[in-house]
């Protein structure tokens, strides 16, 4: 049995992108596997944000999770800000990380760019290196990410191989979980951008009105010519929208090429929004069902575990590094 971690900021609502590129993977390793669900919410500090909205955005957030199929008695559900050794052992982990390194990370870069105006914190900075403390507090091996934290964990390894190599043998060296297709689920807007909050109109939230998810899809970029075909060079628009049918009918895309010979994008898109509200249909029936006092003991019994799991390794640590007298 292996330690699965993963996390996800509560700065929006769940979207396919997400669930396609973590939530499912995370529900099928949760039978297998000792795991954790962390959300992510001090690093969702690290940029402009508002208070109450954060918090409601937390609830949310755990009651969609739970409703998409990650159970609560197979996946230790938790709070990043409740357990205070994820900025602690950051602090450790951030004396061992250079500059040069937090300063050449993609997110970095974009995230910098993007509030130059406003003011760039320093948490932007240190972003993957809480992010290497969340996955090592635990030894995690498997962390099931998108495409787009692949640099994050390979510094992760490089931190915690420093670490060891400084300190002495502590940490694993957990191994990303990539999947190989759905790791770009591109933009209904811009099939030139992956799918994400930042553009909301291309932007498929799982449990948003039924309306709103057809109007997106019914809008969705096509491409010139009028064939369904996966071409991703030359028909991006089409491409994209094929790997959401894929997945959410669980065929193949020769198979979406036969089925769909001859027929209009926008039939087409019209049988994408039927597979949708679906494919989804029990989850956002159960997300109705679940209150807030049950998201509150889920994550009361996560903070639980979260703290003594973590506990031991973190005894070692202080040890190790000279910090217990
Ligand atoms: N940075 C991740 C994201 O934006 C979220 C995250 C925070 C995370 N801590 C993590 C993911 C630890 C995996 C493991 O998607």
């Amino acid at each position: 049995m292996k330690t699965v971690l993963t996390g996800i900021k509560p700065t929006g609502e769940i979207h396919l992108g997400n669930y396609l590129g973590m939530v499912q993977q995370l529900s099928d390793l949760q039978e297998k596997h000792k795991s954790f669900l962390m959300i992510a919410n001090l690093h969702a500090q690290t940029v402009p944000y508002n208070p109450k909205e954060l918090t409601d955005l937390t609830f949310e957030l755990v009651s969609s999770l739970i409703a998409l199929g990650i159970k609560p008695q197979k996946t230790t559900i938790f709070l990043q800000s409740d357990n205070p050794y994820h900025p602690y052992l950051s602090w450790i982990l951030g004396c061992l990380t250079y500059l040069g390194e937090l300063q050449r990370m993609h997110e970095f870069k974009e995230q910098s760019e993007r509030y130059k105006k406003e003011g760039v914190g320093s948490g932007i900075l240190m972003y993957p290196v809480l992010m290497a403390a969340d996955i090592l507090l635990y030894n995690a091996d498997l962390v099931p990410v998108g495409e787009d934290q692949r640099q994050h964990l390979e510094l992760t390894r490089e931190i915690a191989r420093r670490f060891n190599n400084r300190f002495g043998k502590i940490f694993k060296i957990p191994e990303a979980l990539i999947p190989k297709e759905t790791y770009k689920i591109m933009s209904l807007s811009n099939p030139l951008k992956k799918m994400s909050k930042s553009l909301p109109e291309g932007c498929l939230e799982i449990f948003a009105p039924e309306k709103e998810i057809e109007e997106k899809i019914m809008k969705a970029i096509t491409d010139s010519g009028k064939e369904i075909k996966y071409d991703p060079q030359n028909k991006p628009g089409i491409s994209n929208l094929m790997i959401i049918y894929k997945y959410l009918t669980g065929k193949t895309l020769a198979e979406i090429e036969n089925e769909f010979q001859n027929v209009s994008y926008v039939d087409f898109k019209k049988e994408i929004v039927k597979a949708f509200l679906e494919h989804f249909s029990q989850a956002r029936a159960l997300k109705r069902k679940i209150k807030k006092k049950d998201v509150l003991e889920i994550l009361k019994a996560g903070k639980e575990k979260a703290i003594k799991t973590s506990t031991p390794l973190i005894e070692k640590i202080k040890k190790i590094t000279g910090l217990k007298v």
